[in-house]
């Protein structure tokens, strides 16, 4: 049978552009990829972003550097919505039998694991930023060009926009790895190579046969480490020296020393990512849009903390002289299962809607006069509204009702009494109040001068039911 000859002077109507703008009709006569090779290529992706969604978010309360801790929480984000948009896309194309958690190659998952057993900050940035992102967007532009840009349009337009964010990925992870180089990792750095060779790229284009190769970092079991760390910037992270909530919640005070206040509370709320990214790896068994919620949060609260961050500077502020303290992270994590840490976080964000939480927020935001500030309360308090949402559809199911899902909530946050005494008992913090400190330094940057009831103001955290909600433990939103 001989191939019949395409019409060679075939036009759209007025010369409008053809196929509702996807391609050309010249390109469109060629064949593409069958379905059956689509689907098992963009598994192998869907496999992808799941591990380096799983990797970076169990990375984040462990990893002290804060810049790292904050991309990791917007990465896993990101991840989290290419897991869901292949996921959605795999089941349009004559699948199920879906088998999603099917591992693609065995040299993938070791390639993975690798990553995840990584000893140092510095390999962890280099085997996901420079190994895994790069192939794996090696593979999902292979996958355009060869794909049929038409008939597989779908899967084209979710891979664009993959594409999109696995180059914002790299654009962090350049220079990223520059600054923080790995030292002696080279017969590491080779597994890796050759592992992924073997797996034949993130696609599976041409695997290697090669008898599996010895794992370096993966030969040990691995253990999610659900403790908090800090970089040096971070200092007496057992403070409870200054009572942020009485000082916003008094009606003593003037409204720009309360976004300083406020500003604050949005940085310390580095602790939330620590304390959900430990929910997210230790509760297993959920659907995935459970981990894709979550994981969302997780990354608005990581936003809040930036925002806090950029408060400071806007007020013309050292942060690193406050003290950001991971006493709420640390003791949730190590003193409450994964599912008593999400029921205190439902308690406390429900408690965040009434007019008396960030609505109060962004209105002393505004009345502050610094318009930046009333920029990060609105967003804020827009982003807790949605955490609300997210709680309630996740929890309120699973113990019946909104009241009861409360009540378990403030139960378990009740049962971690205060450590004001045991931390200054053992030396770890003296509770200094570092309060007048910050307020001078935003008074000099403001050209004002100084109000001596706010320079006064030294209520601390002992002995009170810390937050305007409850508990001795203070922290969170
Ligand atoms: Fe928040
Ligand atoms: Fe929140």
């Amino acid at each position: 049978m001989t191939e019949p000859t395409p019409l060679a002077n075939y036009q759209s109507y007025k010369n409008l552009p053809p196929l509702a703008g996807l391609c050309t009709i010249k390109d469109a006569i060629q064949p593409g990829l069958s379905v059956e090779e689509c689907v098992r290529r963009l598994k192998r992706f869907h496999y992808c972003f799941v591990r380096m969604h799983a990797i970076l978010t169990a990375r984040i309360t462990a990893e002290p550097i804060y810049e790292l801790k904050m991309a990791y929480s917007h990465h896993a984000y990101l991840c989290a919505e290419h897991v869901t948009a292949l996921r959605q896309r795999i089941s349009e194309m004559r699948e199920p039998p879906l088998g999603l958690e099917v591992v693609p190659h065995p040299a993938l998952e070791a390639f993975f694991d690798e990553i995840r057993n990584a000893h140092s900050t510095e390999e962890i940035l280099f085997g996901i930023y420079s190994r895994a992102v790069s192939a794996l967007l090696e593979a999902c532009e292979r996958y355009i060009r060869d794909t049929h840009p038409l008939a597989d349009a779908p899967s084209q337009r979710i891979l664009r926009f993959a594409r999109l964010e696995l180059c914002d990925l790299i654009e962090f992870g350049q220079p990223a790895v520059v600054e923080l180089p790995i030292a002696n990792s080279t017969a590491w750095n080779t597994l890796l190579e050759n592992l992924l060779e073997i797996a034949g790229g993130v696609d599976g284009i041409n695997p290697v046969d090669e008898p599996n190769l010895p794992r370096i970092y993966s030969n040990a079991t691995y253990t999610y480490d659900p403790i908090p760390k800090r970089d040096e910037r971070f200092q007496d992270l057992w403070n409870q020296g200054v009572n942020a909530e009485a000082f916003l919640y008094s009606k003593a005070y003037p409204p720009n020393a309360k976004a300083l206040m406020m500003m604050y509370k949005r940085i310390r709320e580095i602790d939330v990512p620590e304390m959900m990214a430990s929910i997210i790896v230790q509760t297993s068994g959920k659907p995935w849009n459970y981990y894709r919620d979550l994981s969302r949060q997780l990354w608005d609260e990581a936003r809040h903390a930036m925002m806090g961050e950029v408060g400071f500077v806007a007020l013309g502020v050292d942060w690193t002289q406050a003290r950001i303290t991971y006493n709420w992270s640390y003791r949730l994590n190590t003193e409450c299962t994964p599912q008593e840490r999400h029921a205190v976080l439902f308690f406390i964000e429900q408690g965040l809607m009434p007019k008396s939480g960030k609505r109060y927020e962004y209105e002393v935001a505004h009345e502050s006069g610094v318009p930046i500030m009333g920029t990060i309360q609105d967003f804020d308090w827009a982003d807790e509204v949605l955490h609300s949402q997210i709680g309630r559809q996740w929890l309120v199911p699973e113990y019946g009702g909104l009241l009861p899902a409360m009540k378990y909530g403030d139960e378990c946050w009740s049962r971690i009494l205060s450590n004001w005494a045991t931390v200054k008992e053992k030396g770890l913090t003296s509770h200094e109040n570092w309060w007048p400190g910050i307020y001078t330094q935003a008074c000099i940057a403001a050209k004002r001068v100084p109000d001596a009831k706010v320079l006064d103001f030294a209520e601390t955290n002992e002995a009170k039911r810390a937050d305007i909600h409850r508990g001795g433990l203070v922290g969170g939103e």
